[in-house]
């Protein structure tokens, strides 16, 4: 969470150039934004708000000097405020630092300057960085030195970016377990927590490992935290700067959910690497997937896959509960982690635990994020850049990587249904009108529920989550043969359920499970196949999809519908759905 930008330009201003950087960063926090140039003076526009608000108030793009570095929070220590925004300064306002990360001895190292003299300004963590840069600068060393023994000083995780009027024209960077890459342009230099900032400006780029710096000044040197150089390798990025950009849609969510069926085409192509990853790991006897959010909800189809066409035993854990549950993981069990950012920390966490006792594959739509360089093998999803906060597109890229896995693993016969679900999702997609008005007679509703049998629950799962993070309407997805087990006692006059019935050997059970919400008085949404008579009698509301489309294939295109329901009850309800309210895309603390 948090983004930082820096960078340091050949000529001309570089504020402009700090704030299009930043924007594209803002799926990363929200809370507050901040600004500071050096011209060799640093100076610092700062508050909190959504970029757009504080430009209005501030003119952020209005400061002097062609080198500087920039942020957007989503606070961890400290309320968001205008103090606790970013860039924090040292006491004579001559050093300035951007921070993503967590600093877990920051009260102890705090307390130890403030009896040295030092004046903190804010609540946050990230204070102590420039104060101690301040002090061993003024003890003789220079910015690169002061950095790394300050950095030394400090336990917990860290993305950073320095500029100090005392050494003018260089901007010091540096990484451990928060993302970092180097932009290099002609001339110019730029770091940023994530790819798509910098797009606009070059597409080589340089992935930081955790332990180096990057010292900028007119030319670019990776070192450890000694001072060693480190030989880095340049890579050339295929993602383009349109690609994220809305391209004439209101939200990016909304684009992205248009982009799904060319995303599981493009990801389909990877089907040689999957082979080739799949003859790498060899015998497995066992599969453990590893995931939060979105990610676990793909997981937990990918359970569905291997348990009941390969017959391998499958366990779904979530990575922020897999440091107490996987106990029974060895050399012949395949632990899967799956990670759109490939930077979430419980997700990097419970990959180091598996490293050494099992065979690790992730599975990661951004090119060089840390998951890709810690797995033993790795997959990508082919989804391209993926602003809004809410997974899309990247939800059912990873759901194709899982079956075409499975594909690989011993289910051929699943290759050629693949094939067909980009043109089963533009089927869905024409439907978007009716899911509109749908969206119309149930943004004010309090509560909703997703059911669904087999392939379908994790459907209802993903449904569900969708719903809650970007309308703020409490929504609950169920295994419908569970309702009767409790939930159903929530069901009242009125409270729309969801009922995700494809065609498939769950399809009658889920139609009684329906019948007992509907005596209960519920507001039945079905969402079938479009020939499915006695679904749609049964159902107040239907929403029909291909009938080709049968319950294992399902997990792609039915929750297509879905996402769009969300997204317009979202925009129904005056929401901004690409920016839910205490929300960050890229989750980098435990
Ligand atoms: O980057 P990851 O896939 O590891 O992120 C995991 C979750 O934070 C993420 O899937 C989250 O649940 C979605 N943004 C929700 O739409």
């Amino acid at each position: 969470m948090c983004g930082i930008v820096a960078c340091i330009l050949k000529d001309g201003s570089a504020a402009p150039v700090l704030l299009e950087c930043v924007r594209r960063l803002e799926y990363r926090g929200y809370d507050s934004v901040g600004i500071a140039t050096s011209d060799p003076m640093i100076r610092i526009k700062k508050d909190s708000g959504k970029i757009d608000e504080v430009d209005a108030e501030l003119d952020l793009a209005d400061l002097p000097g062609s080198m500087g570095i920039a942020h957007v929070r989503w606070a961890t220590h400290g309320l968001p405020t205008a103090e606790n925004a970013h860039p924090h300064t040292d006491c004579s306002g001559e050093i300035a630092v951007v921070h993503n990360g967590i600093i877990e001895n920051y009260l102890e190292v705090k307390e130890e300057l403030e009896s040295e003299g030092h004046i903190f300004r804010s609540e946050t963590d990230t204070e102590v960085i420039p104060h101690l840069i301040e002090k061993y600068m003024d003890e003789g060393m220079d910015l690169e030195a002061a950095t790394a023994t300050a950095l030394r000083k400090l336990r917990g995780a860290y993305a950073i970016a320095v500029v100090s009027s005392r050494e003018p024209g260089r901007i010091v960077g540096a990484r451990k377990e928060s993302p970092l890459i180097v932009g290099v342009g002609e001339g110019e230099y730029f770091l940023a927590s994530d790819v798509p900032a910098i797009l606009n400006h070059t597409s080589r780029v340089i992935y930081l490992d955790d332990g180096e710096m990057v010292i900028l000044d007119g030319d670019l040197r990776v070192t450890d935290m000694e001072g060693n150089t480190v030989e880095k390798e340049i890579h050339s990025i295929d993602w383009s700067a349109d690609m994220a950009e809305k391209g004439g849609y209101d939200h990016f969510m909304l684009k992205e959910i248009h982009e799904e069926p060319s995303a599981v085409r493009d990801t389909l192509t990877e089907w040689d690497e999957v082979l080739g990853v799949v003859e790498e790991i060899g015998e497995v006897e066992r599969i453990c997937f590893v995931a939060c959010g979105t990610s676990y909800h793909a997981s937990l189809v990918g359970k569905y896959l291997f348990e009941s066409l390969l017959g391998i035993p499958t366990d779904v854990i979530l990575a922020s509960e897999f440091r107490y549950s996987a106990g029974a993981l060895n050399d012949r069990t395949l632990a899967i982690f799956i990670s759109q950012s490939g930077e979430t920390a419980d997700t990097l966490n419970a990959l180091r635990a598996a490293n050494s006792r099992a065979k690790t594959l992730a599975i990661v739509n951004v090119l060089g994020s840390s998951a890709t360089r810690e797995a033993q093998h790795v997959l990508y999803t082919r989804a391209g850049p993926e602003i809004g906060v809410a997974a899309t597109k990247t939800y059912v890229s990873q759901l194709t990587v899982i079956y075409m896995l499975v594909a690989a693993m011993g289910a051929p016969e699943l290759m050629d249904r693949l094939g067909r679900v980009p043109e089963f999702m533009e089927r869905a997609l024409k439907d978007e009108d009716s899911i509109r008005e749908l969206a119309a007679t149930c943004s004010d509703v309090s509560d909703f529920f997703f059911i669904g049998r087999g392939f379908a629950y994790p459907t209802a799962l993903e449904g569900a989550l969708k719903l809650k993070e970007i309308t703020y309407i409490h929504g609950e997805g169920y295994a419908a043969g569970e309702l009767k087990h409790g939930p159903l006692a929530l069901i009242d006059n009125g409270v729309p359920v969801v009922a995700i019935s494809p065609p498939g050997p769950c399809h009658d059970k889920t139609l009684s499970n329906v019948e007992e919400v509907r005596a209960r008085g519920a507001r039945v949404i079905g969402v079938g196949s479009i020939s499915d008579e006695s679904l749609r009698k049964e159902a107040d509301d239907f929403i029909g999809l291909d009938p080709e489309v049968d319950d294992v294939i399902s997990p792609l295109i039915y929750i297509v519908p879905l996402q769009l329901l969300s997204y317009h009850v979202s925009v129904e309800r005056g929401l901004d759905p690409d920016k839910p309210k205490n929300l960050a895309k890229c989750v980098t603390v435990e």
